[in-house]
């Protein structure tokens, strides 16, 4: 099968695109005939040396990439939930090697679901690792209801996107910030209020915040905290960026919260059901192929994508 292989950490150079063997099937997986994989900046940070390459190194060969949608070609002897032939996709086993970008991936069934018939692959590979970190860290420490108002940071990327969408299906008012060329697709989304991080402070643009996402850190964290009510909650993911959030957050007197996004196919069926109604939407901006992987880095790394890019095997 075709894969793309790390050699070293470094540039986008260092994707390599190799013949290797068919993953053999564990009993608790099933090998899965990739139709898309999507791109995220863990990718980018884990392939020159940050986020998971400390973990990985070692593998051999490293298989970069974590989110998938394809079809089901063969179940491992414990699995019930799926068998051949059946659309699946999902975040695979983050934060480990999930070896997505390849042909064949054999996934643990318990991070897959079934892929709904009305999106494509691209869509539902799209949803998987953002999706789920919106979905993950918006639940993970409050409850999002009716009347509350909530601030997406970098709404028009990939977890931002997901999340304007999430927030605001629970009855939210959301506001998201972007660039001023994204205001249309910010608002688009969902939000009911854009806010331009190029045309001054947030202070100036907004007030009375009962929940934040911040995907940015560093001095994002601060402006979020003037601009939050008294006890409210700000939940902080760019790791590396964040760890100040809770010490931050306590002596403002609010509640901060760093979070990491885990594979989880129960949670994976809850996003699979929103797709499938139409409550929530991948967009996609651009779809590779292997052979121009290098290229979706260069694009993901600029830290300005809209929405999702994936890749495709073919
Ligand atoms: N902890 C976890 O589990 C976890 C999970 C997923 C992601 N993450 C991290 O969260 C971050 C975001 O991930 P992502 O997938 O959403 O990234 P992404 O898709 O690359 O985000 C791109 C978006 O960021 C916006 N942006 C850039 N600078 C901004 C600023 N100063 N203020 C507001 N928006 C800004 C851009 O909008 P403009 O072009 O308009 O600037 C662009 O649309 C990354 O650092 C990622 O590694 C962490």
């Amino acid at each position: 099968m075709k894969a793309i292989v790390l050699k070293e950490a470094g540039g986008p150079e260092n994707l390599v695109l190799e013949e290797l063997p068919v993953p053999a099937v564990g009993p608790e997986e099933v090998l899965v005939a990739v139709q898309s994989v999507s791109i995220n900046p863990i990718d980018a940070k884990t392939r020159s040396g940050k986020g998971l390459y400390p973990v990985l190194k070692y593998e051999d060969p490293l298989i970069p990439g974590w989110d998938i949608s394809g079809r089901v070609v063969e179940a491992g002897s414990k699995v019930s939930a799926f068998k051949k032939d059946d659309e699946v996709f999902g975040m695979i086993n983050f934060p480990g090697h999930g070896k997505a970008y390849a042909e064949y991936v054999a996934a643990p069934a318990a991070h897959l679901t079934g892929k709904p018939a009305n999106i494509s692959h691209h869509e539902a590979a799209a949803a998987s690792l953002a999706a789920l970190t919106a979905w993950q860290s918006l639940h993970a420490f409050t409850t999002l209801k009716k009347g509350q108002r909530v601030l997406i940071h970098a709404a028009a990327g990939g977890v931002g996107h997901f999340a304007v969408q999430i927030a605001r299906r629970a009855g939210a008012w959301v506001a998201g910030t972007a660039s001023t060329a994204n205001r249309g697709f910010v608002l688009e989304t969902g939000a009911h209020q854009f806010i331009d991080y190029t045309a001054g402070t947030l202070e100036d643009q907004i007030a009375d915040i009962d929940i934040v996402l911040d995907t940015i850190g560093g001095d994002t964290i601060d402006h979020s905290l003037k601009v939050m009510k008294k006890g409210a909650i700000i939940v902080s993911i760019p790791s590396g960026r964040n760890e100040a959030v809770a010490r931050k957050a306590e002596a403002a007197g609010m509640l901060g919260h760093t979070f990491k996004v885990q594979s989880d196919g129960k949670d994976m069926k809850i996003l699979a059901s929103l797709l499938e109604q139409g409550m929530i939407r991948s967009h996609i901006s651009r779809i590779y192929d292997f052979a121009h992987i290098a290229a979706a880095h260069a694009q993901i790394e600029t830290g300005h994508t809209v929405g999702k890019i994936v890749a495709t095997p073919a």
